[in-house]
């Protein structure tokens, strides 16, 4: 089974993605609604989560794992990728590589969540790939709530976006990453305000194309997954707003098994 996990909801855009490059596979999905949000938590404390909720999925028969917390991602994955011996997929790589292809002038903005934003990690692997490229990065931490909040369309959202991505504007960047699994639900928004120029690059979309290579480039490596077309969502706690983002976001009802972890 294809394991995903996320500090909550968010990473629901990542099961959405999965779900339709690599149609039919069976996806084991663990949001650690209990415990959210790792944005505003220490490195330490999203490590240890991290391990956990790696350990929940290998358990329940995960046989890769996709980091689907851009938070989870920045501090957590060196470790993650030391302990464990599975295919273990991030979301930062394929999202750098993705806006590295796409960019023109190399003028490249990233949002996420102030923990994302700290760890430097978007920029570090964007200059390691092209030293000449110019990253602007911006924590946007009013926008995890409001996504939980379905406040999707409401004109405080609009509001606060477009105060969000200002100095993005006046830096004239040329490609957007999202990085936080919240923000491509916000994605028509950060559009309009951020201007139809600039290329927006969906996390949640690059990791999905990663997998997808990963499994043509290793003809016979997907033989460890099972392809029933089942998923199984665990949480760590029964939240309304789980299953009400969860309908939204993959067009069906989920059935929502709850775990202590
Ligand atoms: N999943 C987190 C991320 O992508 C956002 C929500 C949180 O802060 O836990 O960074």
């Amino acid at each position: 089974m294809i394991g995903i996990f996320d500090s909550g909801l968010g990473g629901l855009t990542v099961v959405r993605s999965i779900m339709k490059h690599l149609a039919g596979y069976d996806i084991i999905y663990f949001g650690d609604t209990a415990r959210t949000p790792y944005g505003t938590k220490s490195r330490e404390t999203v490590i240890r989560y991290a391990h956990q909720n790696t350990e929940f999925l290998l358990d329940n028969g995960a046989n890769i794992i996709i980091i689907a917390c851009n938070t989870a991602s920045s501090v957590a994955t060196d470790s993650i990728l030391e302990k464990y011996n599975v295919p273990i997929f991030e979301v930062i790589s394929p999202a750098v590589e993705l806006s590295l292809k796409m960019s023109k002038k190399y003028r490249i903005g990233v949002i996420g969540t102030r923990a994302t934003i700290k760890s430097g990690i978007y920029e570090k692997k964007i200059k390691d790939q092209n030293a000449e490229a110019k990253v602007y990065s911006y924590p946007c931490p009013l926008l995890v709530p409001l996504v939980e909040e379905g406040w999707l369309a409401k004109p405080e959202t609009r509001m606060i976006v477009k105060k969000y991505l200002l100095p993005l504007k006046t830096r004239q960047i040329d490609t957007l990453i999202l990085g936080c699994t919240h923000y491509p639900l916000l994605k028509k928004i950060i559009q309009q305000k951020i201007g139809k120029r600039v290329t927006i690059i969906d996390s949640s979309i690059a990791v999905a194309g990663k997998v997808k290579e990963y499994f043509e480039n290793n003809p016979g490596a997907d033989k460890i997954l099972t392809r029933n077309g089942k998923t199984r969502f665990f949480v760590s706690d029964v939240t309304e707003q789980f299953e009400k983002i969860a309908k939204s976001t993959l067009y069906q009802n989920v059935q929502l098994e709850h775990v202590k972890i």
